[in-house]
């Protein structure tokens, strides 16, 4: 979704604010602009990729050593050059992400103050808000703080005058933003991506911030108006880590860097001999001994790693869990469980309705909260009680990947702390969970290798309209993920279904042209999987089979079967048998043409309701 990158030092900020524009390009969005102080205030914004905003900024010849700069992705007003941001009123320039929620309320009054308005957005009524309270005490500070004290919703943003060229103000409230501290030079932006190039060390702001940075000094005061100290943290992530290298896309780096993102997310556990709470936390123990329950609240993908997780809970750990797509739970009546473990799960930590539903959970009363995320210092990580990292790294394709699959190693050894918790785990099984999470990134390499053959059979899907995934047990909700990837970057329409459920409906469906893609692993279902099968067969159905290596399948004309290596892989089943469907999506999506790591009408993080 929308970015915001901000400079203010003693060199040239343009090509610094254009490059961290290009690394938040990922989130999806469909318009870019920046504003210079330089003498005065010069603004350049056009619809499309930042490359075009490049060129006019070159056209322009602009430069100066203060600036901000976005990247918008549509919600109030179409994508135009009148929409983009930065807006101006007066003097001053605003970006800005999130929603306001008053707009309608003050763009009356503003109007009626004597404001024009030149575009649809809702942030609009921000640079004339700042603007009305600028004249009257021609502080920019002050206006600003004056500002935000009136706005409804979620923001974060960056403010630049043309009377203060070395000053760069910027707030927050429900949207990420943070600080990045240079030597005589300073930053703002909403994700620290953007700022690799020029500094890892971050300030992260607070609910309610309010920043005034200048090239020597960066102060910052709370919603209270209260001066604050925020602690510095220098990022694990470095610049080339968000590279294409030799990839094609970066969903195809991602998929392919999957056994390096397992191994950094499960070191500190599968460097030990016994399962140990504390890896969610230091009071976990405390926490995870007295939960007689779990609910899982994510979107997306992060939902199917919580459908996945909620299979193993209850076989494993003997513990009741359900998993609640966060839109539904926040807005339903439900009944709150005081002692259930509330877990969200997300690769950004900064996804709204998940956001909104942790909130809600908690306003229940429901105060024993984990979140699972791949982002350190995101909204979700600081508003849970205990956490786990997963180490992914940036995952910069829209379609998550390797976030999935750290999710769902994250899950796995939630399962068996909460499993040794309870009693549910003899020495022997213990010991030997753990061999089998040490042998997960091995087993993933082994996977990719059969990558040729996926591609060829991406090759007959380019063509098809449709595609029913199925899959059984806690394989179903990895019928429902790929079907989620292969519609979300090829744009074929696809559905999952518990093969069981086939007879119940779907069934009707299925002709020569509808592709049935099954998940076959070596479990106690795969009998009346294969009677699953049969039922496509009969009805003229195409199977295309990715089963375990001791699964006995007969290939035919219509019957395709991709061996996975070994037997069955038990725990570790889910993980190996997602890496094929992401693999088979991706070469579907490239037969295709379409832009797979930026998939029409899609963003990366989704920041706003
Ligand atoms: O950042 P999150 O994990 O909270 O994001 C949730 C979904 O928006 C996300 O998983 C989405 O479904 C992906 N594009 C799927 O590939």
């Amino acid at each position: 979704m929308c970015g915001i990158v901000g400079a203010v030092a003693q060199r040239n900020v343009v090509p610094i604010l254009l490059e961290g524009l290009r690394r938040l390009e990922y989130r999806g969005y469909d318009s870019a602009g920046l504003v210079i102080i330089n003498g005065g205030l010069k603004r350049v914004r056009s619809v499309g990729r930042v490359a075009g905003l490049e060129a006019a900024c070159t056209a322009h010849q602009v430069h100066g050593n203060l600036g901000i700069a976005h990247t918008r992705w549509a919600t109030h007003g179409v994508p135009s050059e009148a929409n983009a941001h930065p807006h101006v009123s007066g003097s001053l320039a605003v970006v800005h992400n999130g929603i306001i929620e008053n707009h309608e309320a003050l763009r009356i009054r503003l109007k009626a103050a004597g404001f024009t308005f030149t575009s649809e957005t809702d942030t609009e009524v921000i640079a004339h808000l700042v603007e009305l309270y600028y004249r009257q005490t021609q502080d920019l500070l002050a206006a600003t703080r004056a500002a935000v004290a009136e706005l409804e919703g979620a923001y974060a943003i960056g403010i630049v005058c043309e009377d203060s060229p070395n000053r760069l103000i910027c707030a927050r409230k429900g949207s990420p933003l943070l600080v990045g501290l240079g030597i005589e030079e300073n930053f703002i932006a909403s994700d620290v991506s953007a700022l690799l190039p020029v500094t890892q060390r971050v300030m992260y702001l607070e609910e309610g911030d309010v920043a005034d940075i200048g090239l020597l000094a960066v102060s910052v005061v709370d919603a209270a108006g209260n001066p604050v100290d925020r602690s510095v943290h220098i990022s694990e992530l470095s610049a080339d880590m968000a590279e294409l290298g030799n990839y094609r896309h970066f969903m195809q780096k991602e998929i392919h860097e999957q056994p390096r993102a397992l191994t950094d997310t499960l070191l500190t556990a599968v460097a030990q001999e016994h399962i140990q709470p504390e890896w969610f936390g230091f009071d976990a123990a405390e926490v995870l001994g007295k939960v007689n329950a779990v609910t899982f609240l994510a979107c997306g993908t992060s939902y199917h790693a919580a459908k996945v997780a909620t299979y193993w809970l209850e076989a494993i750990a003997g513990i009741p869990a359900r998993a609640e797509i966060a839109s539904e739970y926040r807005y339903r009546t439900s009944v709150p469980n005081p002692d259930a473990l509330i877990v969200t799960i997300s690769q950004s930590g900064e996804t709204a309705d998940t956001l909104a539903a942790l909130n809600h959970a908690k306003a229940l009363g429901q105060d024993k909260t984990l979140t699972i995320c791949n982002v350190p210092e995101s909204a979700l990580t600081r508003a849970s009680r205990l956490k786990f990292l997963t180490r992914a790294g940036p995952e910069i394709g829209v379609a998550s990947t390797k976030a999935f699959t750290t999710q769902l190693a994250a899950l796995c050894l939630l399962t068996l702390v909460l499993a040794k918790l309870r009693g549910r785990l003899s020495v022997e099984q213990e010991a030997a969970y753990l061999a089998e999470l040490r042998s997960m990134p091995n087993k993933v390499q082994q996977v990719l290798a059969l990558e040729p053959q996926v591609e060829a059979w991406s090759q007959r899907f380019a063509n098809k309209h449709h595609a029913l995934f199925l899959g059984r047990g806690v394989h179903y909700p990895i019928a429902l993920e790929g079907a989620l990837k292969l519609k979300e970057i090829s744009y074929i329409h696809a559905e999952a279904y518990p093969a069981g459920e086939l007879k119940h409906g779907p069934l009707a469906l299925v002709d020569e042209d509808m592709p049935v893609i099954t998940i076959a692993p070596n479990d106690q279902l795969i009998e009346k999987l294969k009677s699953n099968m049969q039922e496509v067969r009969a009805r003229g159905g195409e199977l295309y089979v990715f089963a375990d290596g001791d699964v006995h399948i007969e290939e035919s004309a219509f019957v395709h079967v991709i061996r996975l290596p070994g037997g069955s892989n038990g725990l570790l089943s889910p993980i190996l048998h997602t890496v094929t469907l992401q693999m088979l999506s991706y070469h579907a999506a490239l037969q295709k043409g379409t832009d797979v790591d930026k998939p029409r009408n899609l963003a990366k993080s989704v920041t706003v309701e």
